[in-house]
């Protein structure tokens, strides 16, 4: 690019005028040292042709895309899919029933269960859903119109539907029927010294349910039988049913939190780093809002019918979680160590290390149970591209 052809600003920046401030007609005005300033001890040593190349070089950028560009959102692509499949599943029988998100009709003391968490749960996991619905079409739309390959996983739509009144009786790709569900996000985000990408780790949460074979929706009409006893009459399957969803939700949703920023740093397309920071934006709104919810859980405990486990949800605001840190309530990230524990702790989206972030979530969804019942050429399919991702370089 011809340096006429620069933004006001940065020529501002290159050439030798007097300290005075000059008026930009698309930034407003811009103090003649502030670039460099802002480029700290490394811009300030940068020659005027080596600033010249990066300027021009960032801005080819938007116009450039990957190989490596290409296989993080073929990654993606997948993942979504993958989103979108469970979100339908919760709320065809979980969520708001209408034509944005077609396909189930309900079931009414399950939603009653979820609604226990909190008023919303219907409309937000019918937002999640559609939400997801929407990253998935975009992602592929967007490969499509760079003249890359899309991502398809029909293929792999073997899995069973919950027998429950409400749900479609079709193929499936993920299992939300026997789910182990990974809790420690609960308290990884309630650390105020602990970051998984320094070496730490955290405790479950909710024990009984990161372990054995769980359901987050009713497997079939007998999951959710009124008893007269309770409340609203929901049984207390039908809500240790619900409450598994609750944190499942969140689980999910902290994984894209995560994965989008570390797959961010391996972008080269200034628009394709644009799509990818978009879109985990999004993931963490969820993961905040499902972490709200989880907290509402209320304490139980029963003997699922179906596998003989005790599934109980503890009272999170006693020992031995509880205490400041640990209160319910807490809806955002404690501050903790990012990068190194000689600087200040930081509130942050943990973990974000890059190196093997797609086999990374790939096997922690696959940990979760999600994919209990598929095919190997399923596992081949998603391994090949978690590692074609992972092998992306920014360029
Ligand atoms: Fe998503
Ligand atoms: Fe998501």
């Amino acid at each position: 690019m011809a340096p006429e052809t620069l933004p006001a600003n940065v020529l501002s920046t290159l050439t030798d005028q007097p300290n005075t401030e000059q008026a930009s007609p698309s930034q407003g005005p811009v103090k003649r040292r502030s670039f460099l300033k802002g480029l700290g001890v490394v811009g300030a040593a940068l020659s005027t042709g080596s600033l010249l190349t990066t300027i021009s070089e960032a801005q080819g950028r938007n116009d450039v895309i990957t190989v490596g560009d290409v296989a993080i959102l073929r990654f993606l692509a997948a993942a979504e899919i993958l989103e979108t499949d469970l979100w339908q599943q919760y709320n065809e029988l979980g969520g708001v029933q209408d034509s944005e998100v077609p396909g189930g009709s309900g079931s009414r003391l399950y939603t009653k269960a979820l609604e226990v968490l909190d008023g919303d749960m219907p409309q937000y996991i019918h937002d999640n859903t559609e939400d997801e619905m929407t990253h998935e079409l975009f992602i592929n739309a967007y490969l499509v119109s760079r003249g890359a390959e899309p991502v398809s996983l029909e293929q792999f739509r073997n899995l069973p539907s919950s027998q429950a009144t409400g749900a479609q009786q079709i193929g499936r790709l993920t299992n939300l029927m026997q789910l182990s569900v990974d809790t420690t996000w609960f308290t990884r985000y309630r650390s105020r010294t602990g970051n998984p990408d320094l070496g730490d780790t955290f405790p479950q949460a909710i024990p009984s349910i990161a372990m054995g074979q769980h359901p987050a929706i009713p497997r079939s009409d007998a999951d959710v039988q009124p008893d007269p006893s309770k409340p609203h009459h929901i049984s207390d399957l039908t809500q240790a049913i619900a409450n598994t969803a609750g944190f499942h939700f969140a689980t999910i949703e902290q994984g894209g939190s995560s994965l989008y920023p570390m797959l961010a740093q391996r972008t080269t397309s200034l628009e394709v780093l644009r799509i990818v920071l978009s879109i985990g934006g999004t993931e963490i709104c969820h993961f905040q809002t499902w972490s709200d919810k989880a907290g509402n859980a209320p304490h139980l405990s029963v003997v699922d019918p179906v596998t003989g486990l005790t599934v109980t949800f503890p009272d999170l605001n006693s020992p031995p979680l509880g205490g400041e840190d640990f209160q319910t309530n807490l809806i955002m990230p404690e501050p903790t160590a990012f990068l190194s524990r000689k600087l200040p702790v930081c509130s942050i989206i943990r973990p974000t290390a890059t190196k093997g972030a797609a086999m990374g979530a790939l096997k922690a969804l696959t940990a979760d149970d999600l994919f209990i019942g598929q095919s190997p050429d399923f596992f081949k399919f998603m391994r090949t591209l978690a590692i074609e991702a992972d092998l992306a370089v920014r360029q």
